[in-house]
């Protein structure tokens, strides 16, 4: 019963040495964000439940397309019925915040503008939005996490056509309309970098019958996604200053880590590392955050005809587009200058000639988690990288601080650990036993405490992935990211806490003001 709500026996904590020396007292500043963050295919599930439509990844998944671990996302963990014991559970570890993102295909089946609007779908969110405000805690909506109605793909290859421009408007504009006076933080796009390189076009040929180019399809769809996220942002200024809805902030999630130098007295190594930072980061954060326009680097290395240009009403719209800075990160990168030069260095997963700026951290590190990011805490022997992780994480924040300056201030939108070796230790506790992302959490918030104190960033909150084990994309369950573990033997899915979810909440018990 939810009112006798116990987070059960508690388990052995430890706050490394390390910590206690250099932080101890530090404040996180007022009003600081601290939560967790989801996305509708890897928790929700009912993946039929009030008349939703199919989503990318639905068919992807069933269609052994997308190879996900030879799993389909129908029920994930479950959250479409759960929500509300899930979010007692997040909530005895004293979030004030919720990240969680909208399924599009649940509130327009067919995803286009003028189609059906399922109410089931809209009522769903107001629910678990309710109940998020019920228990105090701040709702933030990301309307974009990669799950797209499957019938914008199979009619005109969705991102890869900019008839998504106003189509996305249109979903975002009810989004807005409905949650606008609840959800006052906004993410309109998850990882934009990493979606349209990922998942645009592969594995959808066979779907979109006007054919795709999959070596160029990356590039196509930059320029429809941006315009798309431009355009909701004004929508959404317009229905604030129209006094339809609250005021409130928006901006996108981006991704990608600034690489350090593999060889930081290596000239050509250094160029590596602003060349893989402009084509991951900078060509979504420049325009929107500078001047409406790529970064130089990428101009001059991805010709007109593959990168369409914007045109200057196009660049008004996208200039300042954004109220704040969003980023996930979650662990260091090392860029070395590729044997062919670096000329050969863009990021295109599809084009064997365009390869990724070289990203070696996997064989440099000792280290890596269970998906092979080189991060690690430092109180790990194993880890020589750990002390690095925690030193990038303050030279990117540094760096994003610099290049994309905005009043709104910084947020770490996901950070996280894929962890190998957790186990579950039900002698003696319910729990599960995951000590080296406990380890990694507590050196990347100590790192946080220390931007802001030290450096003086503007960091105004950290959202971690995930509260729960779930569905990651092609690896489903075989890769853990949660802060709690699911038994998929129970028919109740039962949830069990891990050491990390303790260990984060203690921090931040100390450190919240
Ligand atoms: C970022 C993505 O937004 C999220 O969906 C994914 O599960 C995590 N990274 C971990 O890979």
């Amino acid at each position: 019963p939810l009112a006798n709500f116990s987070v059960g026996p508690e388990p052995p904590r430890f706050r490394p040495a390390y910590l206690q020396a250099t932080t101890q007292n530090i404040e996180l500043p007022k009003g600081f964000l601290y939560g967790v963050s989801t996305a509708a295919t890897q928790v929700e599930g009912a993946v039929k439940e009030g008349g939703r439509g199919p989503s990318n990844w639905d068919w992807g998944c069933h269609n052994n397309i997308t190879v996900c671990n030879n799993e389909v996302p129908d029920v994930t963990v479950n959250e479409y019925y759960q929500y509300k014991q899930d979010i007692q559970r997040v909530k005895a570890m004293g979030v004030n915040a919720f990240s969680f993102s909208i399924a599009w295909a649940r509130i327009l089946p067919f995803g286009h503008r003028g189609s059906p609007v399922s109410e089931e779908g809209l009522q769903f969110y107001d629910n678990f939005i309710d109940e998020l405000l019920k228990n105090g805690i701040e709702p933030v909506a990301t309307l974009f996490h990669w799950d797209t109605p499957l019938n914008l793909m199979s009619q005109y290859g969705a991102f890869l056509n900019n008839s998504i421009v106003e189509d996305f408007d249109n979903y975002a504009s009810i989004a807005f309309q409905r949650y606008g006076k609840k959800v006052k933080t906004w993410f309109t796009f998850n990882e934009p970098h990493v979606y349209c390189d990922q998942y645009a076009a592969y594995p959808y040929n066979s779907l979109y019958t006007g054919g795709i180019n999959a070596t160029t399809a990356p590039y196509t769809c930059v320029p429809n996604l941006i315009k798309a996220h431009a355009v909701a942002v004004q929508t959404y200024r317009g229905l604030i200053s129209e006094g339809k809805i609250a005021k409130g902030k928006i901006a996108l999630k981006h991704d990608g880590q600034r690489p350090i130098p593999f060889d930081s007295n290596s000239a050509s190594d250094r160029e590596v590392v602003e060349r893989r930072a402009d084509i991951y980061i900078g060509i979504f954060s420049q325009p929107i955050y500078v001047d409406g326009n790529y970064p130089k680097r990428v101009l001059d290395t991805i010709p007109a005809s593959i990168l369409r240009r914007f045109t200057d009403d196009e660049k008004k719209i996208i200039k300042g587009s954004a109220d704040f800075y969003a980023i996930d990160s979650y662990a260091t990168i090392v860029a070395k200058t590729p044997p062919n030069g670096i000329e050969a260095c863009a990021s295109n997963v599809n084009d064997p000639n365009w390869p990724i700026c070289q990203d070696i951290s996997d064989n440099v590190s000792q280290y890596s988690t269970q998906s092979g990011w080189a991060v690690g805490a430092a109180a790990d022997p194993l880890s020589p990288w750990l002390a690095d992780t925690s030193q990038w994480l303050r030279y990117q924040l540094n760096w994003l601080t610099k290049t994309y300056p905005t009043p709104g201030g910084i947020y770490i939108s996901e950070f996280g650990f894929a962890e190998p070796y957790e186990y579950l230790r039900t002698e003696n506790y319910q729990l599960a036993w995951d000590e080296r992302r406990s380890n990694y959490l507590l050196d990347y918030l100590n790192a946080a405490l220390l931007a802001i104190h030290e450096d003086k960033i503007d960091l105004r909150g950290m959202l971690i992935w995930t509260p729960i084990d779930n569905f990651e994309w092609n690896l489903a369950t075989q890769q853990k990211f949660g802060l709690q573990h699911v038994n998929h033997s129970t028919p109740g899915l039962d949830r069990t806490y891990k050491l990390s979810f303790f260990q984060v909440r203690d921090f931040f018990k100390q450190h919240l003001v």
